[in-house]
């Protein structure tokens, strides 16, 4: 039976600072800012909505984070305007490597997608990127109400898949996600995006740790 490799989405495959180019053309110099913020605080919304047990879909996490980080930053935008970052934020590109790896990827490891996102928002994601063919499955929090990283939601991502945890990779460029898995079991590989990124000092270290997608190809083994 294949190995199951389990992806993050945002911030892993998909580039959350794709947004970036449109919002230098409505805040200009706070641009960079504005975009970490909203990533920041939405990520911050959905730990403490799943803390709280007060679930919305991811969607909505995102929708709210836009508003605090414009009145965080006294940044007055339309009704439009902010329509239109958030259709953006639903066609943001993958990084350079991912179109690169997954193909050979898939010929000897079963690919899942997995997202604190929405199924419709995340296939919108894989489609657009020309990637969605290589994934057996996405599966999304929202199946089961709550984010990552509760421990359910690891569970609910190998019930879905119909493996173990020690058939199973998770593949993220988050800390609390990496933590998240294994934590429950899983293998997990940190994928080191920047070269200022930290991993958090908890004594619960990543498998391996990686800084291109395609390491995977003679790490796993
Ligand atoms: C995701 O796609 C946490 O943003 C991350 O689930």
């Amino acid at each position: 039976m294949k190995v199951n490799l389990a992806f993050d989405v945002y911030g892993t495959l998909i580039d959350t600072q794709g947004v970036l180019e449109q919002l230098k053309t409505l805040v200009g110099n706070k641009a960079q800012l504005f975009s970490d913020t909203w990533r920041t605080k939405q990520l911050e919304y959905s730990f403490r909505r799943g803390l709280m047990s007060r679930y919305v879909p991811f969607s909505i996490c995102t929708q709210d984070a836009l508003n605090f980080t414009c009145d965080l930053l006294n940044i007055s935008l339309t009704a439009l305007q902010k329509q239109q970052l958030l259709k953006q934020y639903g066609c943001l590109p993958a990084f350079d490597d991912v179109a690169i790896a997954l193909p050979k990827l898939a010929q000897k490891y079963r690919l899942i997608a997995f997202s604190n996102g929405e199924s419709d928002s995340v296939q919108g994601l894989l489609e657009q990127a020309e990637i969605a063919d290589y994934f057996h499955a996405a599966v999304s929090a929202d199946e089961i109400k709550t984010f990552k990283p509760d421990p359910q939601i690891y569970q609910h991502l190998l019930n879905r898949i119909d493996a173990t945890a020690q058939d199973t990779w998770l593949i993220s460029s988050n800390p609390f996600d990496v933590i998240g898995a294994k934590s429950n079991g899983l293998h997990a590989a940190w994928l080191k995006r920047s070269a200022t990124a930290v991993f958090d000092p908890w004594g619960v270290e990543p498998d391996i740790e990686i800084s291109q997608l395609d390491e995977l190809l003679h790490s796993l083994d």
